[in-house]
């Protein structure tokens, strides 16, 4: 197998992934469909291949267990589907789908219409709003209401709400530098993650103790894992709800703000896309709120959000490493091998999709000739480990589309800095300043 180039001599290709990040990735996915990386002591390779990436994600964790970012964080973060693998894995994760279920999802969907209508009709016209952290404190509010609705844990929610980006945002610091070391910084950042952290597992210890002692359908998800069994007749424990809870916190929250902020920036450059939302909002709707039962007639809408999570995937690195040896497409990997791949520079690639930096939602068309193949495409992973949110990310996006395009017009702001993409744990951008401007009604 090739060694990807980009690398130094000593520091190997370390350099290249901590601070170029997806541009790295980018850049060798041309070099071959499977490359050595020099990242220390152990075997390293990137994954450039579609089908190869989607069989080693989708794998349980028996063969790709989850890797040793996962062990660096699992002290801090649980071991919830997010961390978890094996039969452990598979045992949480048919307790916790009933609640994601497509056509009866646990979570009350009238709720989430009415957070999102609720953020959207408090902006002021005229006003100019940073759509990346508007949609990011808006998804993580829907997250909220869609986990714990029960009025009677309003204050701990609340609580959860306002920790839960200083909790991560401290665990992304300790997934590269060892938590005994950092926590003994007396730094402003260390104190304010370490508040957020004793806060947080507070608030989730109150809110799981009142769930489990009073269990009644709040139609919500926690609702729905508290009275989950296994095939055992087992109950989850509560830690086991509690590392579920935060799991769904750190992969639910933030992956849903940043692609509604990609969706909106992309809105906000193709006027054409933008008419032709509003015009099928108009057709399908006709004029009240969207409903589940809507969504497969919003093709088009469908469509745009297909191509925002193509062209903008979060998901910019994922790893995995290999329990034992094995063999992928031909190629053989040895036991304890840290396995990367970037789904953003897959989902990029001009084999796969013709004029890759071209917003082009038709590409998505039923029957359009260039369809890309269902199975190059995964946004939300793959297999055992598919994102067991994504029906409740898709419904948001389209609900949040229904509800701003046919009131507002998104205009970025003239003389704004270039938007960036950021990655971080998921690939969020800079900033996406834009002027709210209403659209007189019988217009949209
Ligand atoms: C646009 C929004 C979203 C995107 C792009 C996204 C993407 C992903 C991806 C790529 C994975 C697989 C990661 C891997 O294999 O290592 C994943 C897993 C996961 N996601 Fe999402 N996600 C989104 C929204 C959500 C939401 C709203 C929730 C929860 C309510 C959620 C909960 C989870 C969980 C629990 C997992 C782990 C699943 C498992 O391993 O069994 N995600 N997501």
């Amino acid at each position: 197998m090739p060694v990807a180039s980009g690398g130094f001599p000593l520091a190997g290709h370390r350099p290249a992934v901590a601070v170029q990040r997806l541009a790295f990735f980018e850049r060798v996915r041309s070099e071959g469909p499977v490359l050595r990386l020099r990242m220390g002591r152990t075997p390293t390779f990137l994954v450039n291949d579609h089908l190869m990436a989607r069989e080693i994600l989708g794998d349980s964790g028996d063969t790709f267990a989850r890797g040793q970012f996962f062990s660096k964080v699992r002290p801090l973060v649980g071991n919830g589907l997010g961390s978890s693998d094996g039969a452990f894995h598979l045992r949480q994760r048919r307790m916790v789908q009933p609640a994601f279920s497509h056509e009866h999802p646990g979570y009350d969907v009238d709720a989430l219409l009415g957070g999102i209508k609720t953020r959207v009709e408090s902006w002021r016209p005229g006003a100019v709003v940073d759509m990346a952290r508007e949609m990011d404190a808006l998804a993580n509010e829907l997250i909220n209401t869609a986990l714990f609705s029960s009025d009677k844990v309003t204050g701990d929610a609340d609580t959860i709400r306002d920790t839960i980006a200083d909790f991560i945002a401290g665990v992304g610091v300790r997934s590269v530098v060892p938590s005994d070391l950092v926590d003994k910084l007396p730094t402003p950042a260390n104190r304010r993650f370490i508040r957020a952290r004793d806060r947080l597992e507070e608030a989730l210890a109150s809110i799981i103790n009142r769930y489990r002692t009073d269990p009644q359908d709040h139609k919500d998800i926690l609702s729905s894992m508290v009275a989950a069994r296994d095939a055992d007749g087992r109950s989850m424990s509560a830690g086991e709800l509690r590392d579920e809870v935060l799991s769904m916190l750190i992969a639910g929250g933030d992956s849903s703000g940043h692609a509604l902020g990609w969706a909106f920036h992309e809105i906000s450059q193709h006027p054409t896309a933008a008419r032709r939302l509003r015009e099928e909002f108009a057709e399908v709707l006709e004029g009240r709120d969207p409903t589940m039962r809507d969504l497969s007639r919003l093709v088009y809408t469908r469509q745009v959000i297909n191509e925002t999570l193509r062209l903008r995937s979060p998901g910019w690195m994922d790893m995995r490493r290999t329990t034992r040896p094995v063999k992928v497409g031909g190629f053989a990997f040895p036991a304890e091998a840290e396995l990367l791949t970037s789904l953003t520079a897959l989902h990029r690639d001009p084999t796969v999709y013709p004029d890759p930096r071209t917003f082009n939602p038709d590409r998505w068309a039923p029957g359009h000739p260039q369809q890309p193949r269902r199975e190059m495409f995964m946004p939300f992973g793959a297999g055992t480990r598919l994102c067991a949110g994504e029906s409740m990310a898709n419904l948001t996006m389209a609900f949040a589309l229904a509800t701003v395009l046919p009131r507002f017009e998104l205009r970025p702001v003239p003389g704004s800095r270039p938007v960036r993409e950021v990655c971080k744990g998921i690939m969020g951008a800079s900033a996406l300043p834009m002027t709210v401007h209403p659209i007189p009604a019988g217009k949209a």
